[in-house]
């Protein structure tokens, strides 16, 4: 196949030899440069002997040759028309003797020949089809890459330098090289996630496992916890909806716990808590962060209107069902009931001297317990959700202590694990009936299969959910409840994988 754009431009060569005389001859040696991108172009050329080499510089400065002209072709036509900078670099290869015409003197010349017109007329639309094709090419192959399909993009690369386009088959050899680049890249970080190795020092994991479980204060706890639960399955069973002889519903409290803050104890609590929702149970969250709440923002609560908080409570200035909103219900306006059960937010208090007298002078945490035993009957509760504070302070071991289904949140990051370990074996100290670990904010690259093993052994828990770092968590900046509105997405299957064993255990 001939290049067309070749064909015209031996015709535009043909034309201007008449006009031999405004030509100026010039003579370069191997390797001169006549030119480079960003000169301004003024002329146009046709080589009467040699060849010459057309390329660039990719963004590190390193040539890239674009194509390779013989005597009798011509370049820089479009110089003849526009003034504006070279768009590539030329040199010779070997001596080269070339024809050159100026701008000034084409211009001239176009007014008495209209068949140099028109073949510069041809030139530029076989130029702008030439593009066309160029960029179908190129979105081919960067969507293959794109997509992670090497080998079918190598394959369309040797067709593109079959077209017999040597500037293509230099574009070609570019996204080639690129694509061993990448390749190389993924296989390197497929190295490094292999390399991902969960570390324990398990000589430190028991001495501060011992110092919090060995204290008078712990060892009261952990019994009072015991005869607490005892005593919260009596209640509850009593009050416990019959469905069938064998089978009977109870509540149940679920803490969702992490070592380190900023884990996605907060997202995961209001996301878990609004999918129990939609499959018809009655769901309370409670946010137990009193130094730090913050869950409300994702049930899109305005501060201004949270009249009463646990905080109130706390100092006996009203019953907790008091402090409960009804988060659930506008989700079931209009004629769509998203939400058949319910869904109830009891919110801390965001006012700085509320924060700071329970930071002062603390408050009694049997209350917490009290309070949740009567939430979970003034609201004829399924599931108590609570969102807790990090670390392992007096009230987030309370509700360790009390709750039927413990979630504990680790990032894989060497700062949570650690942490975590001691978390772990605190809550096994203290009898927790069901514990399961939630691996959050994994990169995508990593082997999640892997990932979820290290932890199970690590921890000798299971993993109910691997989630993944995601953008598009990132991006709602906490202003929504994710799953809802994104249902589709992998995150939202994650978390429906925490629902699935919340509703097993
Ligand atoms: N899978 C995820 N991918 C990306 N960002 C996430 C993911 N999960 C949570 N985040 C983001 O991490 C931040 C912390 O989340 P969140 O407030 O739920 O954590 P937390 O454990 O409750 O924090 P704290 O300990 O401060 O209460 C938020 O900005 C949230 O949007
Ligand atoms: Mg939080």
């Amino acid at each position: 196949m001939t290049d067309p754009t070749l064909q015209i431009r031996t015709l535009l060569y043909q034309e201007i030899r008449s006009l031999k005389n405004a030509m100026e001859r010039i003579h370069l040696q191997d390797g001169e440069i006549l030119f480079q991108r960003g000169d301004p172009g003024d002329a146009f050329y046709v080589i009467e002997s040699g060849q010459v080499r057309v390329f660039t510089y990719d963004e590190r400065g390193k040539e890239l040759t674009l194509n390779t002209l013989q005597a009798g072709e011509a370049f820089g036509e479009l110089a003849l028309v526009d003034d504006q900078p070279r768009s590539a670099s030329v040199s010779a290869v070997g001596p080269v003797t070339l024809l050159q015409l100026c701008r000034e003197d084409f211009v001239q010349s176009v007014h008495s020949s209209p068949a140099l017109t028109q073949a510069v007329i041809q030139l530029l639309s076989e130029r702008s089809r030439h593009m066309i094709s160029y960029v179908e090419w190129l979105g081919q192959w960067t969507r293959l890459v794109a997509e992670g399909h090497y080998d079918q993009a190598m394959n369309s690369l040797d067709a593109g330098r079959e077209a017999q386009d040597d500037a293509l088959a230099a574009v070609a050899d570019a996204v080639g090289s690129m694509v061993q680049v990448v390749k190389k890249r993924e296989e390197q970080l497929r190295q490094e996630v292999a390399q991902l190795q969960i570390q324990i020092d398990e000589k430190k994991r028991q001495r501060h496992v011992a110092e919090i479980t060995e204290t008078d204060y712990f060892k009261g706890l952990a019994e009072r916890a015991n005869r607490l639960r005892q005593r919260a399955a009596e209640i509850r069973k009593e009050s416990a909806q019959p469905i069938s002889l064998e089978e009977v519903t109870m509540s149940k409290i679920v803490s969702i716990h992490s070592f380190r803050g900023g884990t996605g104890k907060s997202n995961i609590s209001a996301n878990v808590a609004a999918q129990l929702a939609v499959k018809g149970h009655r769901v309370g969250v409670i946010d137990t962060d009193i130094q730090s709440p913050g869950i409300h923002v994702l049930f899109g609560m305005d501060e201004e209107k949270i009249d009463k908080a646990l905080n109130d409570y706390l100092w006996g200035r009203c019953a907790i069902e008091e402090t409960a909103y009804d988060v659930g219900a506008k989700f079931n306006e209009g004629e769509v009931v998203l939400m058949s059960g319910g869904m109830y937010l009891i919110p801390s208090s965001l006012r700085a001297g509320e924060i700071a007298r329970v930071l002062q002078e603390g408050y009694d945490v049997g209350m917490l317990n009290e309070g949740f035993q009567a939430l979970i009957e003034k609201l004829n509760l399924d599931y108590l959700i609570i969102d807790t504070h990090p670390g392992l302070n007096e009230e987030t071991l309370l509700s360790i202590a009390i709750s039927d289904i413990l979630i504990i949140i680790l990032r894989p990051d060497q700062q949570d694990f650690q942490g975590t370990a001691v978390t772990v074996d605190v809550a096994r100290k203290l009898d927790v009936p069901t514990l399961y670990m939630v691996v959050n904010k994994a990169l995508t690259s990593y082997d999640f299969d892997d990932l979820r093993r290290q932890v199970e052994e690590t921890y000798d828990s299971d993993v109910a959910s691997v989630i993944p770092l995601s953008e598009d968590v990132a991006r709602l900046q906490s202003s929504d409840i994710f799953s809802l509105r994104y249902p589709g997405h992998a995150v939202s299957e994650a978390i429906n994988q925490i629902v699935t064993v919340v509703e097993k255990a």
